[in-house]
């Protein structure tokens, strides 16, 4: 069992305003002391401001995406560094909307999660298969190609600072969830795949579950064994039904 961490995934959601609001709304519903990871990614724009807002709370804050290079003539793209100087602790890695509407491959993926890890933040690597793949009954083999891809070149003095998302494609942005057994079956390999590479310190690692989680289903997976935590898309935009969610988290 790994610690738990519940992120909002805004995607391309808001403005800096929105995003300020947003934030503000969430601290009032949140108490001082959290037990568990709470962790907002906002749009690269809206950064400054949630850091504003949110530098000294028990929220944390990441950026959806980085480059894997920490400077360079890359127009559009931002680095490690540069949102590690907005105080970012986490970067999203292989979304899969990274992985199927921008194209990125596992070594691209290999390489945000080393750029990641070398500036000091925690990547939250993201896995996960097509429904086709599930239907085709590959489904663990996609993962686990994604997580070596991703991890080969990791050292287990890492293990604590890597957070992995199961999220299977299907399910995101959908309405239809995993099935939770499907969801824990899943969350269970995974960790007994990390433990097989990192050892002890493998099994520790965040396993999250993401797609379609919502106020209504977050108990049914924020209360399995293996899963410690939730990335959440859509039900995420609104502070008071994240907060909902977040609070399924708490140990019972
Ligand atoms: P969803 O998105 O909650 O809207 O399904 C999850 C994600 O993309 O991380």
């Amino acid at each position: 069992m790994g610690r738990t961490v519940v992120a909002a995934n805004w995607k391309m959601h808001k403005t800096a305003g929105e995003a300020r609001t947003y934030v503000e709304k969430l601290l009032e519903l949140v108490p001082s002391r959290l037990e568990f990871e709470l962790i907002v990614f906002p749009s690269a724009t809206a950064l400054y401001v949630v850091a504003q807002v949110l530098r000294g709370s028990p929220i944390a804050w990441g950026a959806q995406n980085a480059h894997w290079e920490t400077q360079g003539a890359y127009t559009g793209e931002i680095s490690v560094n540069q949102v590690a100087d907005l105080g970012a602790a986490y970067v999203l890695c292989g979304h899969s909307e990274r992985r199927h509407l921008f194209g990125e491959d596992d070594a691209t993926v290999a390489a945000k999660v080393r750029s990641v890890l070398a500036g000091g933040l925690v990547p939250v690597l993201c896995v996960g298969e097509t429904l086709e793949q599930r239907r085709g009954g590959d489904a663990w083999d996609v993962v686990t190609a994604q997580l070596s891809a991703a991890l080969k070149d990791i050292g287990p003095d890492a293990a604590d600072r890597l957070v992995v998302a199961y999220e299977p494609v299907w399910a995101i942005g959908t309405g239809v969830a995993a099935q939770p057994e499907d969801a824990q079956s899943m969350a269970h390999d995974i960790r007994s795949w990390l433990t097989e590479l990192f050892g002890s310190e493998g099994a520790e690692i965040p396993v999250q579950y993401g797609g379609s989680v919502k106020p209504n289903n977050a108990d049914a997976f924020l209360q399995l064994p293996d899963v410690d935590g939730a990335l959440v898309g859509g039900a995420s935009l609104d502070p008071k039904e994240f907060w909902t969610i977040a609070c399924s988290a708490v140990p019972r």
